[in-house]
């Protein structure tokens, strides 16, 4: 049997440069991320134009040290992958025209990966690498990141996957929502990686968001349940700009912007504030709103998927990008999924945040399949998973 091919896989699709080898869709051979936070953390989130500009200094050296990191040359590669969309153009643009050049420099084939495809991939590659090779179908997939919140039945078809979009966020994504919030309360960027550790030290039931806060309206429309499952007709849409402004409402009517200035001026002057930086700015009142906000989120991400996989009788469920990392979000998934007998699977958490191991992973299939790219390939800012 010919060796496993080697991929070199570069993603930079929003703020993070990376680049990574991978072998057969399995061997993580090394992994290089050069975030951008420090960059747009003074902004409060991430501003387009800095991305572009950051990934046009980092790309060169990330892909270099991936390459020293696993002691290869671009001649003992195999193909060169990129992701090609769903994100921001001109970031994209940075990742796609270097992959082509390498790619056509090298004499390598280029393969083509959607950005939500890799996250999907996050949690498969790790599930080859620990011996479960044989996934019970149908799996159901929940994407949930900064600019996501997407459900996805995902089915093997031959070397490939296919996947249909059951669900999505009707307007904001999760992760937005978690960073929102935290910019809201002074807290910083990326906001939910704070909240996530803050949440520990307030009390999740202080604040009550009803539930009418966070479902959509068109939910309350869907008219009867059907008995089987209709991809065409019955969708699993999440919503959370109503909770968003919740908070801010519960904000206003608690007069909290004062202190919300004053913890945002202290924190900007910590150069990298630690857990009890972040501790000592919030009175226990911001606290408890945090806890409580983080579990509404996780109730209801957890509750709607699990309701879609039921209905969609989903044997196993995968639940993967940004927000995967959270720990509420984990630890309810696994009790829930276990109480419902389905299995749940997440990344690691290196690999939950963007990473371009999950892009090397998700052409492996694409590789044996022999669907390559041709060199008139661009980045697509709203490209489709299917
Ligand atoms: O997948 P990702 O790195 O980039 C996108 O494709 O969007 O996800 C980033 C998002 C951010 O919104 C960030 O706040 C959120 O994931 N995130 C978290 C946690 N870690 C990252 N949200 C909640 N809890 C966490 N621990
Ligand atoms: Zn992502």
């Amino acid at each position: 049997m010919s060796k496993l091919p080697y991929i070199l896989a570069i993603e930079s699709s929003c703020d993070e440069t990376a680049a990574a080898i991978v072998q057969g869709g399995e061997r993580l051979v090394s992994s290089v991320v050069a975030s951008q936070i420090a960059t747009h953390q003074p902004f409060g989130g991430v501003v387009p134009e800095l991305a572009s500009r950051e990934h046009l200094r980092n790309i060169v050296p990330v892909v270099h040290e991936t390459l020293r990191e696993a002691r290869m040359s671009l001649e003992q590669l195999d193909a060169i992958a990129v992701t090609k969309g769903p994100g921001l153009a001109g970031a994209l643009l940075v990742g796609v025209s270097y992959a082509k050049a390498l790619a056509f420099g090298a004499d390598k084939p280029l393969i083509a990966v959607n950005h939500l495809e890799g996250h999907i991939h996050a949690v498969l590659l790790e599930q080859r690498q620990a011996g479960n090779n044989n996934l019970q179908f149908p799996v159901l997939a929940l994407v949930v990141s900064g600019g996501h919140t997407h459900l996805y039945l995902a089915e093997q078809v031959g070397h490939g996957w296919k996947y249909r979009n059951i669900g999505h966020t009707r307007d904001d994504a999760a992760g937005e929502a978690f960073d929102k919030v935290a910019k809201l309360l002074g807290l910083g960027y990326p906001g939910g990686p704070i909240l996530d550790r803050l949440s520990k030290f307030g009390d999740p039931k202080a604040v009550r968001f009803t539930l009418s806060q966070l479902k959509h309206a068109d939910r309350n429309s869907r008219g009867p349940r059907k008995h089987a499952f209709d991809a065409n007709s019955q969708r699993f849409d999440f919503s959370y700009s109503g909770i968003k402004t919740a908070v801010l409402r519960h904000v206003e009517t608690h007069n909290m912007f004062a202190a919300i200035e004053e913890r945002r001026a202290a924190l900007l002057a910590i150069p990298r504030p630690t857990i009890d930086d972040y501790r000592r700015v919030c009175d226990q009142h911001t606290l408890d709103l945090v806890a409580s906000f983080q579990r509404a989120m996780v109730g209801d991400l957890v509750g709607k998927t699990l309701e879609a996989a039921q209905e969609t009788a989903s044997a196993t469920l995968l639940v993967t990008g940004g927000v995967a990392a959270n720990s509420e979000l984990r630890e309810t998934f696994e009790r829930r999924g276990a109480q419902e007998g389905i299995p749940v699977h997440f990344p690691s958490r290196p690999l939950s945040t963007d990473n371009a191991a999950m892009i090397a992973a998700a052409a492996y299939p694409k590789w044996l399949n022999r669907e390559f790219a041709d060199m008139e390939v661009s980045g697509e800012a709203h490209l489709p998973l299917r």
